[in-house]
């Protein structure tokens, strides 16, 4: 058994435990290199466990006349403890922000990293944008207008009878009454002629919507109207714009003709064909190919001098003013430009698509 110390011992044991502590602490933060060694050391001193913990739990055993100027010092030391680890702490702050300020700001070696990947114009949109560069070069404006529009602007104001199929439900998607999606960008013709005077010429692309779907239909779908009235127009000049058109889109050289057809709004009325753009055997001398089914031929558009009753029910005297309107499907464009089989390939949205063009 050993003897229990005698009070002025103990007192002096703590006294010497301090000293010792004290003059070794410099020397122990200094050594600790990272932020995770100096609160290591740190927590061997003040920690639960810690030296200067253990010196504290002796002060009980002091008697009490000597236990204030021995708790001074062990505060004293605490503290001491206390700023040296503070300043240890900045020093290494200090330290490893000025090697990462000093160091060179960026690898020059790294190997470069690659441009996030560009978008594409949809071939839609490619189509549509070159198109009415086109019509603009020649002089038309563009003209806009909704979507969803009154039956009388998309039907009746087009010279379409009242039972004509295009009206039924089963062909048009119709919202509230007398008003549907429309079913054409020809309801611009309409709207252009009750806002403005004569002359005029715009092209009106858009979305148009129908009730139809299979591999070359979609229920949405865009087109382009253009249409221009003056005084004297004829078929000669549709006639002259349309070879323009053909020549700048498809390229010089390009066959057009004219095949008498019916639309409600026209007369006469035509489809154009252009010689087809795959095959180029527009002449007949060879049996063409499986995209112009053989004929040599590619139907591209609609077109005809606006009906005098649609000019006079727009507010536009027939007597003193004529115009041609022609109107094309965009996607079909697209389709034969870029051998694109299916339209629904289309409105997917894949990016394997539209980074193709
Ligand atoms: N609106 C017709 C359609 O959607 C296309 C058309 C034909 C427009 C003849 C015209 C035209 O302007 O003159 O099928």
């Amino acid at each position: 058994m050993s003897e229990k110390p005698n009070p002025t011992e103990l007192s002096e044991g703590i006294d010497r435990a301090l000293e010792a502590l004290r003059e070794g602490l410099d020397a122990r933060f200094a050594s600790a290199a990272t932020e995770q060694a100096l609160r290591d050391e740190n927590a061997k001193l003040l920690g639960k466990k810690g030296e200067l913990t253990a010196v504290l739990k002796q002060m009980g055993a002091v008697p009490a006349d000597a236990r204030r100027a021995i708790g001074e010092k062990v505060n004293a030391v605490k503290q001491q403890v206390e700023a040296t680890f503070a300043a240890r702490l900045a020093e290494l702050h200090r330290a490893a922000r000025q090697a990462e300020l000093t160091a060179p700001p960026f690898d020059l070696t790294l190997p470069g990293r690659a441009p996030a990947p560009l978008g594409h114009a949809h071939p839609i949109s490619i189509v549509r944008d070159e198109v009415v560069a086109i019509f603009r070069g020649l002089g038309f404006g563009v003209f806009d207008g909704p979507e969803v529009e009154h039956e009388e602007n998309n039907f009746t104001l087009l010279g379409f009878p009242p039972d004509h199929p295009a009206t039924d439900m089963q062909d048009s998607f119709w919202t509230t009454s007398n008003h549907l999606l429309r079913t054409h960008t020809s309801n611009i013709q309409v709207r252009a002629m009750k806002a403005l005077e004569p002359p005029m010429a715009f092209i009106a692309p858009g979305a148009v919507y129908r009730r139809d779907d299979d591999a070359t239909h979609s229920p949405v779908f865009h087109q382009i109207e253009a249409f221009l009235i003056d005084r004297g127009v004829s078929l000669a000049h549709l006639k002259g714009v349309l070879a323009e058109f053909a020549e700048r889109l498809y390229g010089p050289g390009t066959p057009v003709r004219l095949r008498p057809s019916y639309f409600p709004f026209v007369e006469p009325g035509a489809e154009v064909d252009i010689g087809c753009v795959f095959c180029k055997q527009a002449d007949g001398t060879r049996p063409g190919c499986s995209l112009c089914k053989h004929t040599g031929w590619i139907e591209i558009l609609g077109c005809g001098l606006i009906h005098p009753v649609v000019l006079e029910g727009c507010g536009i005297d027939p007597e003193q003013w004529s115009g041609f309107a022609l109107g094309m499907g965009i996607e079909r464009i697209a389709m034969l430009r870029y051998g694109i089989p299916n339209i629904k390939l289309m409105f997917e949205g894949d990016p394997r698509f539209v980074a193709q063009f």
